[in-house]
């Protein structure tokens, strides 16, 4: 089970701009402004379903990764004293944008495995928050995701290559990075090509950062520990002005709780905590949702969107989106609630 979440259980329980929405090629309302927490359709009229998402923008084409949720929720035996509740896990959805409102569905990038109960990407075993960079040395599309036992106590962390971004992406391994558990986590990729592997670990007490090999495909020997004993999950992390931010949540499962923001001058540390970036009603919950990702924003240098699920432990297949703009600040940065938004033109 995944410890510090049952913890807390038990202590707590663009560029394309329209004016008015028209319809696309497939007869589905184009979208023309952000709703958080809506239901959001893809181009062929369907919910978008791409959770604990991850993005790439290649060639001037937005891709957006995410866990399949399809069909019934259920709690596994031994998920039952933290909430850990499930669906089987189908594989990591790609839709593609050039405007970021609209999102055309690609296909399923990376396919889980219904006949090998010992695959990674078994159906009964646990794939989530699916991150994509692309190795210009290598010409490869690299996927990182968490991989993980029906219990969660594997804390693994997969890796999968494809030479397009659609995919197929080919599966090649999990690992203990630097022999540690590894559980939610995100990559990064630097102005310098480097790209580095945030997961959480020591049983989700303490963040790690791992330098990637060259070609991203293995976690190096140079880590660090950072945020010792704070319990981070969900991490997500964004460059501005030379500083790099961080933005996670506490550990406590599906439920949201207030959301931690840091800075670094150095991507490897020291990271200094900036403490809850929300704002105003629901802050203290992430407006019930929790990170996903930072995405850097079309136009203006300083323009970022928090992507965020709203999670719903019940019906996981109706967890929601939560898209909001990040204002830079003096000393980090702030998200702040709005029922709908618009990039700016
Ligand atoms: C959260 C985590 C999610 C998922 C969930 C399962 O803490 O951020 O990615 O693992 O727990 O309950």
């Amino acid at each position: 089970m995944k410890p510090s979440a049952s913890l807390f259980l038990a202590l707590s329980t663009a560029t394309l701009f329209l004016s008015s929405p028209v319809s696309n090629s497939q007869g589905a309302e184009a979208q023309n402004e952000f709703k958080p927490g809506e239901i959001w359709n893809d181009t062929a009229g369907a919910p978008i379903n791409a959770h604990g998402g991850g993005f790439l923008l290649h060639n001037g084409v937005y891709y957006w990764y995410g866990e399949l949720k399809i069909g019934k929720t259920w709690t596994p035996e031994s998920n039952r004293s933290w909430g850990g509740t499930r669906v089987e896990t189908v594989g990591v959805s790609c839709y593609s944008s050039s405007n970021l409102y609209n999102w055309k569905n690609e296909g399923v990038a990376l396919a889980a495995v219904k006949d090998d109960p010992k695959h990674d990407l078994y159906k009964g075993k646990v794939l989530e928050r699916p991150k994509v960079i692309y190795n210009e040395t290598t010409s490869k599309f690299v996927m990182w995701m968490h991989i993980d036992s029906e219990n969660y106590k594997l804390a693994h962390a997969g890796v999968a290559v494809s030479d397009s971004p659609k995919g197929p992406f080919h599966y090649i391994e999990s690992t203990r990075p630097n022999d540690s558990m590894s559980r939610d986590m995100t990559v990064f990729k630097d102005d310098d090509g480097k790209a580095y592997l945030f997961y959480t670990s020591e049983n989700n007490q303490t963040m790690h950062i791992a330098l990637l090999s060259k070609d991203y495909l293995k976690p190096t020997s140079t880590f660090v520990r950072v945020f010792e004993g704070r319990s981070m999950e969900a991490p997500s992390v964004f460059k501005y002005k030379g500083r790099y931010y961080l933005m996670a949540s506490g550990c406590t499962g599906w439920a949201p709780n207030a959301a931690r923001s840091a800075v670094a001058e150095n991507i490897m540390g020291p990271w200094k905590e900036l403490g809850n970036p929300c704002i105003g009603p629901e802050a203290e919950i992430t407006y019930r949702g929790q990170s996903a990702y930072i995405l850097k924003a079309p136009g203006k240098t300083d323009s970022f969107i928090f992507v965020g699920d709203r999670w719903n432990p019940h019906n996981l297949q109706d967890s929601r989106y939560l898209w909001l703009p990040i204002q830079m600040t003096e000393k980090g940065f702030e998200v702040r609630w709005h029922d709908t938004w618009k990039l700016e033109e």
